[in-house]
C-alpha cells in the first residue's frame, strides 16, 4: 500500500478533535469537558434533524448512526463500515484471508479506486500493463484524467487467456522500447469480459514479474463475490 510515513489526521489539530471526542464539554452533564474550538461545525439544529427522522423512517434509515455519517470522518471512510467490508470480504474468500479494517480505504466505487491509484502510482506518460481482453472502462479509468497510458499484454484463447510471464515481459520489453516507464500490472480476476478465474499459476508469475521489476500491481478484484463456483479462484491476501 502506497502511504506517507503519518496518517493525514498525525495533527495536533486532530488530536485534539480526538480528545474532544472523547470528552465533549456539555455546561450541565460534563463542564469540565473538552470545547473544541478549531472548526466551525454547525450542529445546532442536529437535535432537530434526529427527532425527526425517528419519526419519519421513511425518509432514511440511517437515524440510529445520523452523527457519525453528518460530521466530518475518517478519509479513509467509516471505521465500522471499514470493519463490517473487511469482514463481508473474509466471509466471500471463505475465511482463507484475512483483511486489516486499517489497511481498507473505500471510495465510491471500483472507478474511482482504479483511478485513484493510477493518481499515485504513476505519472503522466508512465505506462501500466494490463492483461487483454480488459474491461473497456480502464480506457477511461487508468488513461484519461491520469495521462497514464495501457500497454495491452496479449492473452490468447489457446493459453485459456491465462496471462503468462512472456507476454508480460513482452509488454514490458515493448514499453521499453518506446521509453516508456511502466510502474505496475492492473489484473482482473474474476475477469471482465470473459467471466473467467485466474490460476496460481498465473498469478505466481504476476507476483514474480512485478517483484522482479520493482513495479506495484493493482488486482481488480470487483466479481469476487459473484463466481457461481470457482473452487480454484486463488485471490490475493492483502496481508502478503
Ligand atoms: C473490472 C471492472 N472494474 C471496475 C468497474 C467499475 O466499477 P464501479 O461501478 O464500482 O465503479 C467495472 C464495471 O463494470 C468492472 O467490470
Amino acid at each position: 500500500m502506497a502511504m506517507s510515513p503519518a496518517h493525514g489526521e498525525d495533527s495536533p489539530y486532530f488530536a485534539g478533535w480526538r480528545a474532544y471526542d472523547e470528552d465533549p464539554y456539555d455546561p450541565i452533564a460534563n463542564p469540565r469537558g473538552v470545547i473544541q474550538m478549531g472548526l466551525a461545525e454547525n450542529q445546532v439544529s442536529f437535535d432537530l434533524l434526529e427527532e425527526y427522522l425517528k419519526e419519519h423512517p421513511e425518509v432514511s434509515d440511517c437515524s440510529a448512526g445520523f452523527r457519525e455519517n453528518a460530521m466530518f470522518q475518517d478519509y479513509h471512510g467509516l471505521k465500522s463500515f471499514r470493519k463490517a467490508m473487511a469482514s463481508f470480504m473474509e466471509t466471500i474468500r471463505g475465511g482463507k484471508v484475512r483483511f486489516d479494517p486499517d489497511r481498507i480505504v473505500l471510495t465510491a466505487g471500483a472507478t474511482a479506486a482504479n483511478e485513484l491509484l493510477t493518481c499515485i502510482l504513476a505519472n503522466p506518460g508512465d505506462a501500466l500493463l494490463v492483461p487483454t481482453p480488459y474491461y473497456p472502462g480502464f480506457d477511461r479509468d487508468l488513461r484519461w484524467r491520469t495521462g497514464v497510458s495501457i500497454v495491452p499484454v496479449r492473452c490468447d484463447s489457446t493459453a485459456g487467456f491465462q496471462v503468462t510471464a512472456g507476454a508480460l515481459q513482452d509488454a514490458y520489453d515493448a514499453a521499453v522500447a518506446a521509453r516508456t516507464r511502466v510502474r505496475g500490472v492492473v489484473i482482473t480476476n474474476p475477469s471482465n469480459p470473459l467471466g473467467t478465474t485466474a490460476e496460481r499459476p498465473a498469478l505466481d508469475g504476476v507476483l514474480n514479474f512485478v517483484a522482479r521489476n520493482d513495479m506495484h500491481l493493482i488486482s481488480d478484484e470487483i466479481y469476487s463475490g459473484s463466481v457461481f463456483a470457482a473452487p480454484d479462484l486463488e485471490k490475493f491476501n492483502c496481508e502478503s
